[in-house]
C-alpha cells in the first residue's frame, strides 16, 4: 500500500490549523480546507506565529521553517484534497457536515486513502458507516495546542483493517507524536475522564465552592496540573466543551457528563473562552481579570 505523502486537512479552526502545522513540519505536502479564504489566511497567521515561537527558541531553523510554510496550502474546494494519501477531518462537531464532506472525498479518493476524524466524542463508526471505506476509517485525535501537546489517540473501529491501524497509527507517530491505541467509544480515553473533571469544576463555580482563580490554583498547585480546569476551559473552547458534553452525555446518559446551566448560559452569551476574548476570565485584560458572571 502507498506511503504517505500528502496530507488533507478539513476544517482550519484551532485544531485543523495545529494539525496542519505538525504535517507539514514532519514533511508532509499538506493542504488545509476551510469554507472561506479569509479562514484560510487567519490559520496561515496563526502558524506563522507558531512556528515563530519555536524558531525564537531554536527548535526550529529558519530556512526549516520557510521549507514548512511552503509545504502548506489552502483551499476553499472540499474536492481539492482528492490526491491525499490520508485526510484528516477536524470540523466542529456536527455529524452531518462531516458526513457531507466524507461522501463527496469518498467519491474522489482512491483507495488507499485513509480516512481520519480528529472528533472529540462523536463515533467513529458513524462516519465510517456514510462511506464505502468503513475498513479505511479511523480516529486520530490531537490534543489542544496541537504543535506542542505530544499525544495522538488512535481510535479504531469495529471495521477497520489492521493494515489502516497500522499505518494510521505510524503517521501518528512520524509526526513526532506518542501515539495510544483506543477503541470507538465516545470521548475514547482522554476525554472520558477529563470532560467530568472539567464539568465538575464548573459545578465547583455555580455551587460556590471557592473563587474562579482558587479553583484553579487548587488544581495546579494540589494537583500539579500545567493549567487549572477553568483556564483549561478557556483554553478548548466552551462552545466546543458544551458540544462535547452534550455528545457524551446523550450516550451514556451519566449525570457526571451533563453540561452545566452555567455552561449553557455562558456559551448562550457568546463566551467561549480565550477565542472569543472572554469566558472565565476576561482576556482582553494583560494579565486576563477574572471575569464578572453576576455570580
Ligand atoms: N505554538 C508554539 N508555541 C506555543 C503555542 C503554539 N501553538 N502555544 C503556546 N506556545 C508557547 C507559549 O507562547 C509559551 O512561550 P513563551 O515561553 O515564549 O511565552 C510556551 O509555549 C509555553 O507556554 P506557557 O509558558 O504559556 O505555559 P506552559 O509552560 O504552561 O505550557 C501548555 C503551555 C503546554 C499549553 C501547558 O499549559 C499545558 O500543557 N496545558 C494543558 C493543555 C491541555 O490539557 N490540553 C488538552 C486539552 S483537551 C483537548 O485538547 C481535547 C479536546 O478534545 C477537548
Amino acid at each position: 500500500m502507498a506511503d504517505i505523502e500528502r496530507v488533507g486537512v478539513l476544517g482550519c479552526g484551532l485544531m485543523g490549523s495545529g494539525i496542519a502545522q505538525v504535517a507539514a513540519t514532519a514533511g508532509y505536502e499538506t493542504i488545509a480546507r476551510d469554507v472561506s479564504k479569509e479562514i484560510g489566511e487567519r490559520a496561515r497567521a496563526g502558524i506563522e506565529k507558531s512556528l515563530a515561537k519555536f524558531v525564537e527558541k531554536a527548535k526550529l531553523a529558519a530556512p526549516d521553517r520557510d521549507a514548512v510554510l511552503k509545504r502548506l496550502s489552502f483551499t476553499t474546494a472540499v474536492a481539492d484534497l482528492k490526491s491525499c494519501d490520508i485526510i484528516i477531518e477536524a470540523v466542529t462537531e456536527d455529524l452531518d457536515l462531516k458526513n457531507q464532506m466524507w461522501k463527496e472525498l469518498d467519491g474522489l479518493c482512491p483507495p488507499s486513502t485513509i480516512f481520519a476524524s480528529n472528533t472529540s466524542s462523536l463515533k467513529i463508526a458513524a462516519m465510517a458507516a456514510a462511506t464505502k471505506r468503513a475498513d479505511r476509517f479511523v480516529g486520530l485525535h490531537f490534543f489542544n495546542p496541537v504543535p506542542l501537546m505530544p499525544l495522538v489517540e488512535v481510535v479504531r473501529t469495529v471495521t477497520t483493517s489492521d493494515e489502516a491501524f497500522r499505518r494510521a497509527f505510524a503517521f501518528a507517530k512520524s509526526l513526532g507524536k506518542e501515539a495510544v491505541a483506543a477503541k470507538d467509544n465516545s470521548g475514547f480515553i482522554v476525554n472520558l475522564l477529563l470532560v467530568p473533571y472539567l464539568l465538575d469544576a464548573i459545578r465547583a463555580v455555580e455551587h460556590g465552592v471557592a473563587t474562579i482563580p482558587d479553583i484553579d490554583k487548587a488544581m495546579q498547585l494540589g494537583c500539579g496540573y500545567p493549567m487549572g480546569p477553568l483556564t483549561l476551559l478557556d483554553f478548548v473552547g466552551l462552545d466546543t466543551t458544551y458540544k462535547i458534553a452534550e455528545i457524551m452525555f446523550a450516550e451514556y446518559k451519566q449525570q457526571h457528563y451533563a453540561p452545566p446551566p452555567l455552561l449553557k448560559r455562558m456559551v448562550l452569551a457568546g463566551m467561549y473562552g480565550k477565542k472569543s476574548g472572554k469566558g472565565f476570565y476576561d482576556y482582553s485584560a494583560t494579565p486576563p481579570a477574572v471575569a464578572n458572571l453576576g455570580l
